[in-house]
């Protein structure tokens, strides 16, 4: 299959239009799209990414409006968190209605809405004319994509379009809010942070591990390069093809002993870096990538929280 790389909103929205899967930027990760009420374009997408069956995707909107057509039942909760961070990076759990597939919410009865604060992700849906259905546009298993050269390392031939924009704002993906319950509840950490949630109620939190099979995709080993991911770093145990990246700036005898590196400016500048720099470690053969590991406080979450799904084999 050839791989049409296009800037052209228009050509790209024409493959979902005709049942086609399509790659697309949004602030947080590139994207792979489907109509949502086409459950064989649906079909596509869970079959190109090696995506487990049981995990179900986001739908992407561009409009307000169109979350009363996906889900019913929406809590006074919700409706502040919609208020106040859509469009931006955050995905809401909410009762689903029937009009949407249950193979994008697999069964469950309740549906992921997002709508991204990107123009060109909110463009891109705007003119397909449908909710779209979107998991992130990597093989499963493996880092998101931040730009369009990682999508295509991951299906250049095996996916027929990928919208080409500029690399994502932020590198993390959206923070996953169960709003099904009276007080949301954080599924999964992403870049919307706890302590801004918690402006909307104090007493949102993060949902235990035990929990967590809530959002089926927490279950599965995630965000990984072929490296091997750890935290600790010291000099005398550096080999050659290790790479470190964090915020610190290691000692000269460390510095020297690695592969590369990555010295972030501040934790945002980590998160936005991170999947990047896995891949860009996987292309160059690095066996072992040191991690600076942070506090879990504001996107430090999300990036802890990604960090030791990397290190656990
Ligand atoms: O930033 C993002 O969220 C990106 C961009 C493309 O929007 N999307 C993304 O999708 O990260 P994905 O499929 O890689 O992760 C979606 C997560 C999974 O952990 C999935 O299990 C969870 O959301 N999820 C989806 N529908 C759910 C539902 N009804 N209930 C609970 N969790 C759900
Ligand atoms: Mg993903």
């Amino acid at each position: 299959m050839e791989t049409l790389v296009t800037n052209s909103i228009q050509k790209a929205s024409s493959f979902i239009k005709k049942g086609e899967i399509a790659a697309f930027p949004t602030e947080t990760v590139y994207g792979l799209g489907a109509n949502a009420y086409d459950e064989k374009a649906v079909e596509k997408i869970f079959k190109a990414k090696g995506r487990p069956r049981d995990n179900p995707l986001i739908v992407h909107i561009a409009n307000k409006k169109d979350i009363e057509v996906l889900a019913k039942e929406i809590s006074a909760a919700a409706k502040k968190i919609i208020k106040k961070f859509f469009p931006g990076p955050v995905t809401v759990i909410l009762k689903k209605n029937e009009i949407i597939p249950d193979l994008v919410t697999r069964g469950l009865n309740t549906i992921a809405v997002r709508m991204p604060s990107s123009k060109i992700a909110s463009q891109f849906i705007n003119a397909c004319g449908v909710p779209i259905a979107a998991p992130s546009a990597n093989l499963s298993g493996s880092p998101s994509p931040t730009s369009f050269i990682h999508v295509l390392e991951d299906f250049k031939g095996k996916i027929p379009c990928v919208l080409a924009g500029p690399a994502t704002k932020y590198g993390l993906e959206s923070t996953v809010v169960d709003c099904t319950g009276r007080i949301p509840k954080i599924l999964r950490p992403g870049v919307l942070t706890l302590e801004e949630l918690r402006k909307i109620d104090k007493r949102i939190k993060v949902q235990k591990k035990s929990a967590l099979i809530k959002s089926p995709g927490q279950k599965y080993r995630h965000y990984s390069p072929k490296a091997i991911v750890k935290f600790q770093i010291s000099d005398y145990r550096l080999k050659i093809n290790t790479a470190y990246i964090g915020i610190h700036k290691p000692n000269k005898n460390v510095l020297s002993g690695l592969s590369r590196y990555k010295i972030c400016r501040d934790l945002n500048d980590y998160a936005k870096n991170l999947f990047s720099f896995f891949r860009e470690c996987d292309a160059k053969k690095i066996k072992t990538i040191y991690c600076q590991s942070v506090p879990e406080k504001g996107i430090g979450l999300a990036i802890m929280n990604r960090l030791k799904k990397a290190t656990r084999y």
